[in-house]
């Protein structure tokens, strides 16, 4: 059988730097572990920009389409901010999510034990916190119609339209609620039913889901602004949580700073089913380029590294392997090792974004 194809998207920034992090970890599962990926690599964002004046070729989006699983950088940054806004650098990874349709954004916050201390809540409202945010990624207000900037009595106006169907509502449930009876059963769905009709449909249809095929899931509906504050005040009263496009990329953030760092953070964007069975896929970091610190060693690869540690749970069947690549990351950080990000006062090794990985595949080595 063919080896299982992964197509490499590094983008800007940082983005070119933690890659080479997660290079070095797919060649050490190769070597070691058996499995073997046929790579791929491409340019995506700025770097697209600069090469052919478009952040994504069509070409790419073709070879993203084909591929098992697309694994992502970082795209952006302050050189690419005055350009025409259809080719931004942003565009091209929202062409990639919707004409892969890329429905289901998992975006898991947990905390690991070493860094309880590093958030700016305290430890005991964190530690151990294990939540998973489920983000509607392809319609709402990113994608409706009508959207632009028009003129409108003597003066400009900027229109993005908030826009759900119920079967986008209904297919981003069950994702949810699939992962909630792998987890702990519970999912709390939020929206501003309270100011918005997309609001009312999305939680009548999220309960309708609920009710009919999910009995067993134990379902509860937020304001999306008070779903904010419990989420900071509390957040380990949740277990999954479903939400919309831009509520969703707003409370994912807000999640990461829950566990640390943005930098720790990975995720999932999953599509329907391709003919072999896998969900299209693409797997990217939370955060994004971080032009503040890009080409000075500085960068966490771990959120970029537990990302392809996503890949292998959820396009490669090899929970296992996931397993032991989130273990050997753990490793690391209990040992003290910390790019500057996560540095704290006492106690901890400086490391640069190669000696993490590299340390990183000394733990995967202890593995064995
Ligand atoms: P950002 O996530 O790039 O950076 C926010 C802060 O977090 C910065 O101080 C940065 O140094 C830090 N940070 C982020 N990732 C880190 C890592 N791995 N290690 C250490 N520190 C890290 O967000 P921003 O500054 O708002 O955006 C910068 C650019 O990135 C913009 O052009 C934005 O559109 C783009 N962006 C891209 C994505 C993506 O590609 N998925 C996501 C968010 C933002
Ligand atoms: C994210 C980012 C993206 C988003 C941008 C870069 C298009 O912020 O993945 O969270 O807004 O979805
Ligand atoms: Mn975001």
């Amino acid at each position: 059988m063919a080896n299982p194809s992964l197509l490499i998207l590094p983008g800007d920034g940082i983005g070119p730097e933690i890659m080479a992090e997660v290079h070095k970890i797919i060649e050490w599962f190769g070597a070691k572990r058996g499995l073997h990926f046929d790579v791929s690599e491409d340019l995506v964002g700025g770097a697209a920009y600069d090469a052919h004046g478009v952040p994504l070729t069509d070409e790419t989006m073709a070879k993203a389409q084909e591929v098992d699983a697309v694994l992502l950088g970082a795209v952006g940054g302050p050189a690419y901010d005055d350009l025409d806004f259809s080719v931004k650098p942003e565009r091209g990874l929202l062409r990639l999510r919707k004409e892969m349709d890329l429905f289901a954004n998992l975006r898991p916050a947990q905390c690991f034990d070493a860094l309880a201390g590093f958030s700016t809540l305290k430890p005991e409202v964190i530690s151990g916190l294990d939540i998973m945010i489920v983000r509607e990624l392809t319609s709402g207000s990113y994608f409706g119609e009508p959207r632009g900037i028009f003129e409108e009595n003597g003066e400009r106006v900027g229109i993005n339209t908030q826009r759900y169907t119920e079967g986008e509502i209904d297919r981003v449930a069950r994702a949810a609620f699939d992962l909630a009876r792998k987890r702990d059963r519970r999912v709390c769905s939020m929206e501003k039913a309270n100011v918005m009709e997309s609001g009312i449909l999305w939680r009548e249809v999220v309960q309708a889901v609920r009710d009919a095929d999910y009995p067993d899931i134990e379902l509860s509906h937020m304001y999306a602004d008070a779903g904010a504050m419990q989420l900071v005040r509390d957040p380990k009263q949740f277990d999954v949580i479903v939400t919309d496009n831009l509520f969703g990329d707003l409370l994912s953030d807000v999640a990461a700073m829950l566990t640390g760092s943005l930098g720790m953070l990975p995720s999932a964007s999953l599509g329907v089913p391709m003919e072999n069975g896998r969900p299209k896929a693409l797997y990217e970091p939370v955060h994004g380029s971080a032009p503040d610190i890009a080409g000075q060693g500085k960068a966490n690869p771990c959120a970029c590294i537990l990302s392809f540690a996503m890949a292998l749970r959820y396009s490669f069947d090899q929970g296992e392997e996931a397993d032991r690549l989130e273990s050997a990351v753990e490793n690391v950080l209990s040992k003290g090792l910390r790019t500057p990000d996560l540095m704290q006062k006492e106690g901890s090794t400086p490391a640069t974004t190669s000696e993490m990985g590299d340390a990183v595949i000394a733990e995967l080595e202890a593995s064995l």
